[in-house]
């Protein structure tokens, strides 16, 4: 039999006024991704190829940060979350199947909740499955209220909550999984006259039940994945437990953590056996680590592909590709579109911009080197500074392979300089050197035999002349 086809919904467009930030509450990152995307991705793993996104407050915000992977529905003003569930049933009016649904700000959610809850929605053949959760401080959340036979009848927010239904622990975790026809059938009807005066799509369940349908209430053991966020120190705690999570992940799969308090592994972050990561790393985006590596203490990667057996310490790095057996650090700054080959080297306070150094190749200490291409075992001496910029345009400089760069060399591009060639330290280069050639130039340095000793009589004989007119 087919499986039938599924659709999901995230909702997205309020303000989330308890934030108290110009960002809409769903953009705020948990790990270093908005949290609206952590959850679309995890639908997205469950099988719904192209999650709606139901966006308003901060919307372009959102919009942006989030790109052309997902669909858009606006909800203009934000009448509640029936308002917004109605509003994203509008592109899927002809869609028959299941729809998973789920609140913007629950970080933690991940495919597995989505697929569970699937899949108990197929086999109890409910209208509408919605995830519980058993907690011992339910203040916020909507209550599941359970007839006398368990099953579920309907929600009552907290703010509209009796004091004894405020006593009941069990409650809604903001993510469902509704037949399509029942959410256009009943979404329409949905009455407002509540505290909030707003459209509840809480009260979508007890429709449903009313109407004769089975609502099954999922509760889940790990309460935890269900939190929402909406306020900063939720946010901060969320933040907290993903991090814990990841990181329990990446141990298990053979990676050595030094310090879990400190160090942070984005979601869509790769890592290889018997990697060690320090205190204080931070591996962020699509980062990628191979095998046998050791990164930090006190380093920041972002969207980094780094290959086997690299160290990489006190450093960071944004869009680079780190081969293997390469050494960088302390103190590098790798900017984006950088490549380093297999076996180079990056010393301290290196920045290296849009710039390749080939294999084996050297740049150790105190160096500028962007927008160049340094070739396969050429060594840059200390101090070495591509003039890249005129202060209109940038210009590349080109370094071939075997060359050596003098230290204190000031490279000044547009330049070519050639296999094997050298350049004398403290060089200012600005026209190109062939293959083989060395360049000079500095000044040519003369040498004054007893020069010094005679400086020092002069000095000395002048003092005591001064000395003696004084008296
Ligand atoms: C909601 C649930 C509550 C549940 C809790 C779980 C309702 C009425 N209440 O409460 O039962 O226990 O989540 O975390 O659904 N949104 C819109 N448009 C709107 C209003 C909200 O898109 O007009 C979005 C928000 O951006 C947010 C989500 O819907 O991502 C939930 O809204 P929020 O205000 O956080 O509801 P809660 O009070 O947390
Ligand atoms: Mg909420």
């Amino acid at each position: 039999m087919p499986t039938k086809p599924v659709a999901g919904i995230i909702l997205a467009a309020g303000k989330g006024t308890r934030m108290k930030s110009d960002l809409p509450k769903c953009a705020h990152p948990v790990c270093g991704l908005p949290m609206v995307e952590l959850i679309a991705r995890a639908m997205r793993e469950a099988g719904v190829e192209r999650p709606i996104i139901v966006i308003g407050h901060g919307g372009d915000q959102i919009e942006k940060l989030l790109g052309k992977d997902f669909d858009y529905v606006w909800q203009h003003e934000q009448h509640g979350t029936g308002h917004a569930a109605q509003l994203a049933m509008v592109p899927l009016s002809n869609f028959q199947g299941s729809v998973l649904i789920s609140a913007g700000d629950t970080p933690l959610v991940d495919a597995s909740v989505f697929r569970e809850l699937l899949g108990i929605h197929k086999t109890s053949g409910a209208v509408a499955t919605a995830a519980t959760a058993l907690i011992a401080d339910p203040t916020g959340y909507g209550r599941m209220i359970r007839d006398e036979n368990g099953k579920l009848a309907r929600i009552v927010e907290h703010k509209d909550a009796t004091p004894s239904e405020r006593e009941i622990r069990e409650v809604n975790a903001a993510i469902y999984c509704i037949d399509a026809d029942a959410l256009r059938l009943h979404l329409p009807n949905l009455k407002n006259d509540n505290s909030q005066g707003e459209y509840y799509l809480t009260d979508l369940l007890a429709a449903i039940s009313q109407a004769g349908g089975d609502v099954e209430g999922c509760i889940f053991a790990d309460h935890a994945i269900l939190r929402g966020v909406n306020d900063r120190w939720q946010l901060a705690n969320a933040d907290k437990e993903l991090r814990r999570r990841i990181l329990k992940r990446h141990a298990l799969n053979g990676v050595t953590l030094l310090d879990i308090d400190t160090i942070l592994i984005g979601p869509n972050v790769q890592i290889g056996q018997d990697t060690v990561l320090e205190a204080s790393t931070y591996l962020l985006g699509s980062t990628a680590i191979g095998k046998n590596c050791r990164i930090g203490p006190c380093t920041r990667l972002h969207d980094t592909k780094v290959g086997d057996d690299t160290v990489i310490t006190f450093s960071q790095a944004d869009s680079t590709e780190v081969g293997s057996k390469v050494w960088i650090g302390p103190y590098a700054n790798l900017r984006p579109h950088t490549k380093i080959a297999d076996q180079a080297k990056v010393g301290n306070f290196v920045e290296l911009k849009n710039t390749s150094l080939g294999k084996g190749g050297k740049v150790n200490h105190l160096s500028y080197v962007g927008d160049a291409t340094i070739g396969d075992e050429t060594n840059v001496g200390a101090g070495t500074i591509t003039c890249n910029y005129d202060g209109f345009d940038k210009h590349r400089t080109e370094v071939g392979a075997h060359a050596f760069i003098g230290s204190n060399s000031t490279l000044v591009a547009p330049l070519r300089i050639g296999d094997g060639a050298m350049t004398a330290a403290g060089s200012v280069i600005n026209k190109d050197v062939p293959a083989g050639a060395g360049a000079f130039g500095r000044a040519r340095q003369e040498t004054k035999p007893e020069w010094a000793a005679q400086w020092r009589t002069i000095k000395l004989s002048s003092r005591s002349s001064k000395e003696t007119s004084q008296e």
